[in-house]
């Protein structure tokens, strides 16, 4: 499973790259604007300060709704570096936009994926990544996890080659349990990350060892 950080901030992005584990990073229009990033230059800089850091898949989305905008700002944020994936809403005219970058060998991330049905829709029009919102599923008292469940199934049966992203992951269990679920990527802010490191009886052995060998050291 890969690990993308999901997250327009440079300082974490370079902390989650020095771990040595990083695969991608995901944004959107709202992580974007959180860091203060405003202005179509502004934007397309930060993009490529993004890619500078890691070595692959950095997601950027389009602002545009309709299909030949969606292909304008897609085809732009294409050509800032071979790393960006162009980022598109689960929209009628999205999925037209998804078929047009398939067809051209432009990776693409479909976004806002709340069933399997868009599932479906979108590994059909050639979807590099899809991204279904768990957390915000969970949000909502119905099961985010399920739903990760159940298009990686159809997946596996139907043999569609599109990965499925699991997004709006918040915490270190989300990202246990997308695993055990058969997510290709996880995308997650680096506290989810770093909390997999957690555990009270590594730091009591640690403490132990250390303690061990000073006393037959000293
Ligand atoms: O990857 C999608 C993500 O940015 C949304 O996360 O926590 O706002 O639901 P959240």
């Amino acid at each position: 499973m890969k690990f993308f950080i999901d997250t327009a901030n440079l300082d974490q992005i370079r902390e989650a790259q020095d771990l040595g584990v990083l695969d991608g990073v995901t944004t959107n229009p709202s992580l974007m604007a959180k860091e203060g990033i405003t202005g179509a230059e502004n934007v397309k800089n930060h993009y490529k300060a993004i890619c500078n850091i890691v070595d692959d898949n950095v997601s950027a989305e389009v602002i545009a709704t309709d299909y030949e905008g969606m292909i304008r700002e897609g085809e732009e944020l294409a050509k800032i570096d071979p790393k960006i994936v162009v980022k598109i809403p689960m929209i009628k005219e999205g999925i037209k936009a998804i078929k047009y970058f398939s067809n051209k060998g432009i990776r693409t991330n479909c976004t806002l994926v709340f069933s399997a049905g868009q599932a479906i829709l979108a590994a059909k029009a050639g979807a590099t990544f899809l991204s279904p919102f768990i957390g915000r599923i969970d949000d909502m008292s119905w099961d985010g996890m399920e739903l990760i469940h159940q298009i990686s199934s159809i997946y596996g049966i139907q043999g569609y080659d599109t990965q499925i992203l699991a997004a709006s992951v918040r915490n270190s269990l989300h990202i246990v349990k997308c695993a055990e679920a058969g997510a290709d990527v996880v995308t997650c802010p680096l506290s989810a990350i770093l909390g997999l490191l957690k555990h009270p009886l590594t730091d009591i052995g640690l403490a132990q060892f250390l303690a061990d060998h000073k006393k037959a050291n000293s």
